[in-house]
């Protein structure tokens, strides 16, 4: 083990009482990500790649989102931030002659550049070094103490804090940098005589000025990087302080957003310029849209990749391809594992399950298309369904280039409907469809004469 290599410690055991959930506090979301997976983002991009995580509160819930990639260790008992570090305490013995980086799981803003200026101003020789911030509005917030000549003096928590300590503006962000034997010393120094008898790290600054220790704050240039979510309030302003950066970055790309309202957009959305996002549409993680799209109104996408030119239009679409100049929507749901060719149409209310659609295939109206390989200008009546599921086994369907399937055709799976072929309108085929055949599979018509008059089936009474 290299035992130089600088490490970080993920508080993330608190109880979240204030988020009132089930879940475990960190696993709350911005635009659709966990806050948790945020803070590790950040660290592992400032080149952090030795990472522990305390959890505690849901412990199970946390630990199997986190996989076995990441160490977690359990704090047990919630007893305050600094307790919570103390439970690592073999990790950080594992880093002895390093640095270690301490950061709160619900401050999802945390950036990799804040984290490394911290480090470098860190290493000029400080045992401590906090990452602070100027904001608006410190309510709730550790306050950075200095003397008058701007010296780093302590962390006052709001619950300690007289009216004077109350008025400043600088705020500790929960996350600091220590060296990791200075941090196992002081530790067992700190105390829980405070108002809620907890361990609270912040009281470490104190100790170690005590102890003529250098301690640090650096003053973050991004102010949101320290903001944290305590209650489900302040997690809808952390997520929408993150929705109106995502879409003033797309603006400035080209892509025109005319009315953001109900438009909630993943971080890592690539989407081309002089595409068109309109009122509430769902952008969520791992989304590519091409050049000159139209997105909405009341579109959600999520896992997926569209070519340019395409329109969705009150479209679901998760885990697909869809290429460029197909015209979706309204009400369409394209279901994972498809993926649509280009210049395909899909309209109102048709689903696609796992299926491949050929170029030019048009689907137009009330079908179902699951399992199935759909060749290229094929044409789908109203109300066709592939009958796909056996109630225990799927299978799948097959039709070539250029068929023509009429209107409420079933097509029962496993079954092939050549190229060029046509069905019936009605049919339901059960039996493979050579190339260029007609098929024709329902019970031929009878017209029984006046048999409303002699039978009389309805209220009305019919004359001759
Ligand atoms: C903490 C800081 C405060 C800072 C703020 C920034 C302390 C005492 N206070 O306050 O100075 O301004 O963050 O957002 O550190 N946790 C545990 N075990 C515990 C208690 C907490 O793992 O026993 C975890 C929580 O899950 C959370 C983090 O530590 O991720 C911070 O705890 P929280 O209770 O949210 O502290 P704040 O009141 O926000
Ligand atoms: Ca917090």
């Amino acid at each position: 083990m290299n035992m130089k290599k600088n490490c970080a410690i993920i508080l993330a055991a608190g109880d979240g009482t204030r988020m009132k959930s089930k879940k475990p506090k960190v696993m709350a979301e911005i635009l659709f990500r966990p806050m948790i997976d945020c803070v590790l983002d950040s660290v592992y991009d400032a080149g952090i790649d030795d990472v522990c995580v305390i959890t505690g509160s849901r412990a199970d819930i946390l630990e199997s989102h986190l996989g076995n990639d990441i160490k977690t260790y359990r704090q047990t008992e919630r007893l305050g931030t600094a307790h919570a570090v103390k439970t690592a305490t073999e990790f950080i013995r594992e880093h002895i002659d390093a640095n270690v980086l301490i950061l709160n799981g619900d401050a999802p803003f945390m950036d990799s550049e804040t984290i490394r200026a911290a480090l470098e101003l860190h290493e000029k020789g400080f045992v401590q070094t906090v990452i602070s911030a100027i904001v608006d509005d410190p309510f709730g917030y550790g306050r950075i103490v200095r003397s008058k000549t701007g010296e780093f003096k302590a962390i006052i928590e709001e619950s300690s804090a007289d009216s004077e300590i109350k008025k400043i503006r600088e705020i500790n962000s929960g996350a600091m940098w220590f060296k990791a034997d200075d941090l196992l010393e002081v530790l067992p120094k700190i105390g829980n005589g405070n108002s809620k008898g907890e361990y609270y790290l912040t009281d470490s600054v104190e100790i170690n000025i005590a102890d003529g220790k250098l301690v640090a704050a650096c003053t973050s240039n991004n102010p949101d990087a320290v903001l944290g979510a305590n209650s489900r309030k302040q997690l809808a302003e952390l997520n929408e302080t993150a929705r109106l950066k995502v879409i003033a970055r797309l603006l400035n790309t080209g892509v025109d957003i005319p009315c953001s309202d109900g438009v909630m957009i993943a971080t890592d959305a690539d989407i081309g310029p002089d595409t068109r996002i309109l009122p509430n549409s769902l952008i969520k993680r791992g989304v590519k849209v091409g050049s000159d799209c139209v997105i909405g109104p009341n579109t959600t996408l999520e896992q997926c990749e569209i070519g340019d030119g395409s329109t969705l239009n009150n479209t679901d679409a998760q885990y697909c391809k869809i290429g460029s100049e197909c015209r979706i929507g309204p009400f369409v749901h394209i279901r994972p594992d498809s993926i649509i060719s280009d210049k395909v149409r899909l309209g109102n209310f048709t689903e696609v399950k796992n299926s491949q659609i050929g170029q030019s295939t048009s689907v137009s109206h009330l079908t179902y298309v699951g399992d199935s390989d759909v060749g290229s200008d094929v044409n789908f009546g109203c109300g066709c369904v592939t009958v796909n599921f056996t109630g225990k086994k799927k299978y799948r369907t097959k039709i070539g280039n250029g068929a023509f399937i009429g209107c409420n055709t079933n097509l029962i799976a496993p079954v092939e409907i050549g190229e060029n072929a046509y069905t019936a309108a009605g049919s339901t085929i059960t039996d493979d469809v050579p190339a260029n055949a007609l098929s024709v599979a329902r019970a031929r018509q009878i017209n029984k004469e006046e048999w409303v008059i002699r039978n009389q089936p309805y209220r009305r009474e019919i004359k001759k």
